[in-house]
């Protein structure tokens, strides 16, 4: 077994010092020692998008990031994105469009669109289409994901 090394971790806005074996993931910091389960494993790969989280606002494959590497970087998580018990507009768009089938994707697909519509919050529908290629919906419920973000846009897709 590795030896651990101490860092801190930034996550929603606060510090964790933590003590982690250097092939540990984000993922599994997040999951394991921080209990944020709202961040999924699915495919462990960076095929499905299911762990995305926000590292200094860009989306990313917290299954493929040591969690060593993230030092002073701001993560975001699907538990902050909420604001205190109301749902954020993206989550209110998918529940009002009949968006959220299983779930399982639901954390990843908020995290990647957040990533884009801050970014840029009047994308064209190829645009989210093209921003959501990270994430996969096993339930294949593309087109209600898509017409849920694009309602925040004032676009039809
Ligand atoms: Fe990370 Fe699938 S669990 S991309």
């Amino acid at each position: 077994m590795s030896d651990k090394i101490s860092l801190s971790l930034r996550v929603n806005g606060a510090s964790h010092a933590l003590s982690v074996a250097p092939e540990r993931t984000l993922l599994e910091v997040l999951r394991e020692e921080l209990r944020h389960t709202g961040t999924k494993r699915g495919c462990d790969q960076g095929s499905c998008g299911a762990c995305m989280v926000l590292v200094d606002g860009e989306p990313v494959f917290s299954c493929l990031s040591l969690a060593v590497t993230l030092r002073d970087r701001e993560i975001t998580t699907i538990e902050a994105v909420e604001a205190g018990n109301e749902l954020h507009p993206i989550q209110r768009a998918l529940v009002q469009h009949g968006a959220v089938q299983c779930g399982f994707c639901i954390p990843g697909i908020v995290i990647t669109a957040k990533a884009l519509l801050d970014r840029n919050p009047h994308p064209t529908v190829d645009e989210i289409r093209h921003a959501l290629g990270s994430n996969t919906c096993r339930c294949s419920g593309y087109a209600r994901i898509v017409e849920a973000i694009a309602s925040l846009t004032g676009e039809r897709p």
